[in-house]
């Protein structure tokens, strides 16, 4: 029997991207330690020399500890996967790129994400299962709620407040708030790739260009 099985649930891009990361993290910290993807809708075999279970062979396969790191971009979707873990007792780790640097008085709820070349700096609240993919930072005082995802190169000044479920796109740039009038993105507000955010987003509401307006469909 393995000792301990880790799951990245979701073989998508980001999956195939977090994997390796949480190998050099992970590896040398079991000594009999698995490494698997986890994904209901993924053909059946393997991808990268990694074997692709689905989410109840995964709960079947006989280890003694068995880890997931939720590794879907989709808020929404990542929470419900979360309860599902939970309630078979399957613990969520989080993820650090070995060059994530991290200063002063951070604080991180469980199950984080932070990529490659992420950065965050002094005294930042940050809540459960967030993900910084490449590049992005999140700079002092800003705080940070639930099931927030930030897309590569999100840069993400001192000040902010962005709530729950929030989606911050590629390359997007927030500008800072004050200590008294922090500019706050919404509770699953989406910033759009490339938006250069000057002032608060409501929730729900989608926001692109520059200087960042909702956007409108025709
Ligand atoms: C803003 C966003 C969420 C809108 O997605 P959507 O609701 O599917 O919108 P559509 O693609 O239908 O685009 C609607 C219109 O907005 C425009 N548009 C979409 N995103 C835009 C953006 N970021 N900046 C400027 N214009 C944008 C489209 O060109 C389209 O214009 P048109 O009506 O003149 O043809 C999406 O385009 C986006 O930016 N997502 C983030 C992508 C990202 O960062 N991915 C990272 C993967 S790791």
């Amino acid at each position: 029997m393995t000792e301990t099985i880790v799951g990245i649930y979701g073989a998508s891009g980001f999956g195939r991207e977090i994997m390796p990361l949480a190998k050099s993290q992970y590896h040398a910290l079991f000594s009999d330690v698995r490494f698997v993807f986890v994904d209901d809708g993924a053909e059946a075999g393997s991808l990268n020399g990694y074997p692709i279970f689905t989410y109840s062979e995964f709960l079947s396969f006989e280890a003694t500890n068995k880890f997931v790191v939720l590794a879907i971009a989709n808020s929404a979707v990542r929470e419900k996967l979360i309860k599902r873990c939970e309630a078979d007792e399957i613990d969520i780790l989080s993820v650090t790129a070995d060059n994530a640097i991290i200063l002063d008085e951070v604080e991180i709820g469980e199950g984080a994400i932070l990529c490659h070349f992420t950065q965050l700096t002094s005294n930042i609240k940050i809540g459960k299962q967030f993900h910084a993919n490449i590049y992005s930072y999140i700079a002092h005082d800003c705080v940070i709620g639930d099931y927030v995802t930030f897309a590569p190169g999100v840069r993400c000044n001192g000040n902010i407040h962005i709530e729950d479920h929030a989606y911050i796109g590629t390359g997007a740039i927030i500008k800072q708030g004050t200590p008294s009038k922090p500019l706050v993105i919404g509770k699953g507000a989406i910033v759009g790739m490339g938006a250069v955010v000057t002032k608060d987003v409501p929730p729900g509401v989608t926001v692109i260009g520059n200087p960042a307006k909702p956007l409108v469909k025709s």
